[in-house]
């Protein structure tokens, strides 16, 4: 495995690469992003091409007082795993390599004062503008996203469709944790309190998608049974949203493919969750 840090060094390696797959990542690796090396390879055609990631802290997309400067990083520990799981290229620049001039070209993605981007104003913005100049600089043909971050993936994909970039999006399912708690660099932040605390935000999402499933609640109920019990437990609720899977919008009464968004605060740490759930076909009287 190479370990790269120059853009130059990085089109030299890839030169006349067709069938690259790529995983964008900011480091702090755990067994989810792993999964999706393993989800890029086994995704490649017999002829598979390199597979690189990337590792990147990105200024842009971090807001004031948010943990940009004590977000972990781990190059060292990283490239182990890396390294293990079959990964053929790291790609770490530095920030100057990033953006060696001041970013003011910028993606402008929709949804992006909808959910996170409603507590987190240009964190879309900025992942959206960093995941292109990625993609430009490493042109893969495949690329790899977990759905943890479902909005986040909502927007990459629109991006790749509408701006025609020749790309298969592939979707990891969200690694967890035993008691449930979904994967995430910033769990490191929890204390063991907090720890032992933070799988309540999915437990009560499962409840949920199971009451939608059987159509016994009304979702403006699921918002608020959701985020009272998470209050009750000492969480700092952004937002529980029940959305349409198609446009990440509240759903129609038609629509039934949903997904139960949730972001909170356990401390000083932000969890994010969701699940994919089918509400039963209303009844026609
Ligand atoms: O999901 C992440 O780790 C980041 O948002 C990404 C996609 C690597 C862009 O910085």
């Amino acid at each position: 495995m190479r370990l790269i840090h120059r853009v130059a060094d990085l089109r030299a390696a890839l030169a006349g690469q067709h069938h690259t797959a790529f995983v964008p990542t900011m480091g702090n690796l755990h067994s989810g992003h792993i999964s999706l090396i393993e989800l890029a390879r086994r995704t490649g055609p017999p002829t598979a091409g390199p597979i690189v990631a990337s590792i990147f802290v990105n200024p842009l997309q971090f807001g004031a007082g948010e943990d940009f400067n004590r977000y972990p990083r781990t190059l060292d520990a990283d490239c182990a795993q890396l390294a293990a799981a079959g990964c053929d290229i790291v790609f770490a620049p530095d920030a100057a390599e990033m953006y060696p001039e001041p970013q003011t070209f910028s993606v402008q993605p929709p949804l992006a004062d909808e959910l996170c981007g409603q507590f987190r104003p240009g964190h879309f913005q900025g992942v959206a503008t960093v995941v292109l100049k990625l993609f430009n600089m490493v042109q893969p043909r495949y690329a790899a996203f977990g759905k943890k971050d479902y909005q986040q993936l909502f927007i990459l994909k629109a991006m790749v469709r509408q701006l025609n970039l020749p790309i298969v999006m592939l979707e990891g399912e969200t690694g967890r944790a035993e008691d449930g708690l979904a994967l995430s660099s910033r769990n490191g932040y929890l204390s063991a309190e907090e720890r032992a605390e933070a799988p309540r935000l999915y437990r009560l999402l499962r409840v949920a998608a199971q009451q939608v499933a059987s159509g016994v609640i009304d979702l403006a109920d699921i918002e608020a049974g959701v985020a009272d019990e998470l209050t009750r437990h000492g969480w700092r609720v952004d937002y529980i949203a029940p959305r349409s899977r198609s446009t990440l919008l509240a759903p129609t009464p038609e629509e039934r493919d949903l997904v139960l968004l949730a972001a909170a605060h356990l401390g000083r740490t932000r969890l994010i969750d969701n699940i994919e759930c089918r509400r039963q076909a209303l009844k026609v009287p």
